[in-house]
């Protein structure tokens, strides 16, 4: 088949986000006594660095176009400003879309869109479903009306607004329309009003969009790779956060800085356990309800749930990413390829799995023959 990529490259892809005074050294660990310093961002800072945390590499990139060029023909399309004239004059027969967009809220549901308007097929979700799950607050009010467990929540849309906010402490505060941790700091969970109110503050300044403050789960963490649609979707290897992998004394959450900071090619960390190692009962839970999420919000082809215990271990769904990252080295920690890793595919048979997933959906021929 002819097929377009369609893509967001990062245009300063070696700005590591600057550390704190203390240069960039690998993650130390707190010393006993509490002196040594753990590696953190300055709390002020964290929306200057991680503007294109989104978009992807160009090694991303030209690692999916080689996988989809074992089996057809691949042409790349950026996805700015000129994308729709080219989609219009190169009319391929199906679009793997990989574009994070740009400019708010809709910025997932850009390309979709226009796809939708050429009538060009395309990998993944529709425009509907990628603006919902990209707004964390309407994502949840979808779960909630399906009844599916997800933590509690308000939208705090000023700092006055805080004041009808009626979600228990410890909680977590995050801008509502952010992925790939985007706001997300070791400083992000709050248990004191003071800190709530000082976090809701900040992200109102630096994001320009409501704070969502959530509920804080204290359980273990997982995040779940489905592929498939319909009565057809398959549950790859559950993946586990190793929190105790982090420095000592932070908290327990996948931030910024255990994403991108902490956790590096030259010094991994060992974040994730997968399969996660956990009794069948409750794996058997874990994937009911990511099936239940994926089919409530509609996904298509392919999705990473995140989800997390709450204090009585049952699990609940912090978001869903319809449109995953796929680093594809393994040491750069890529949860979709991982989980697909261990149920046995390559990562070119991962991305041509959701090609065909999708060409199926649409009723194209997969591949050649
Ligand atoms: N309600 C919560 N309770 C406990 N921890 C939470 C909660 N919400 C978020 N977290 C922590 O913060 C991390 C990032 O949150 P979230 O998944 O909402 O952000 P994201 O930027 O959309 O992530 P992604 O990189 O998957 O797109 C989670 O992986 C989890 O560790
Ligand atoms: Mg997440």
């Amino acid at each position: 088949m002819n097929v377009a990529l369609v893509y967001n490259v990062k245009q300063n892809p070696s700005d590591l986000p600057s550390l704190s005074e203390e240069g960039d050294e690998p993650p130390r660990r707190l010393s006993s006594d509490g002196r040594g310093a753990v590696h953190s961002i300055a709390a002020p800072s964290i929306a200057a660095l991680d503007a294109e945390a989104e978009w992807d590499t160009m090694d991303t990139i030209l690692a999916v176009k080689r996988a989809l060029a074992e089996r057809h023909d691949v042409a790349l399309i950026e996805a700015n400003e000129d994308a729709y004239d080219c989609l219009r004059a190169l009319q391929p027969e199906i679009v793997f879309n990989m574009s994070e967009g740009m400019n708010g809220v809709s910025r997932e549901s850009q390309i979709p869109a226009m796809l939708d308007f050429l009538r060009i097929p395309y990998t993944g979700s529709d425009p509907v479903t990628l603006g919902i799950c990209l707004d964390k607050g309407l994502a949840k009010e979808v779960l909630a009306y399906h009844g599916i467990p997800t933590p509690r929540f308000s939208l705090v849309r000023s700092e006055a607004g805080l004041d009808h906010s009626a979600v228990p402490l410890p909680a977590i505060v995050k801008p509502v329309h952010e992925g790939s941790s985007k706001g997300i700091a070791n400083s992000s969970v709050v248990r004191a009003a003071v800190e709530l109110r000082s976090k809701v503050v900040q992200l109102l300044e630096e994001y320009h969009e409501p704070a969502l403050v959530e509920e804080f789960l204290p359980g273990r963490e997982f995040t779940v790779a489905l592929l498939g649609n319909e009565a057809d979707v398959r549950v790859l290897p559950i993946v586990e956060i190793n929190f105790s992998s982090l420095p000592e004394g932070v908290e327990p959450i996948y931030s910024f800085e255990a994403k991108w900071v902490w956790d590096h090619a030259d010094s991994p960390i060992d974040i994730f356990i997968c399969p996660a190692r956990i009794p069948e009962a409750l794996k058997e839970s874990i994937e009911r309800i990511c099936l239940r999420a994926y089919h409530a919000l509609r996904c298509r082809d392919w999705c990473r749930i995140d989800v997390r215990l709450d204090d009585r271990g049952e699990p609940n769904i912090m978001e869903l990413n319809p449109l995953p990252g796929v680093l594809p080295n393994p040491e750069e920690h890529s949860c979709f390829p991982m989980a697909a890793f261990a149920a046995g595919m390559t990562y070119n048979e991962m991305i041509n799995s959701v090609l065909d997933t999708a060409s199926r959906r649409c009723g194209l021929t997969a591949g050649r023959t």
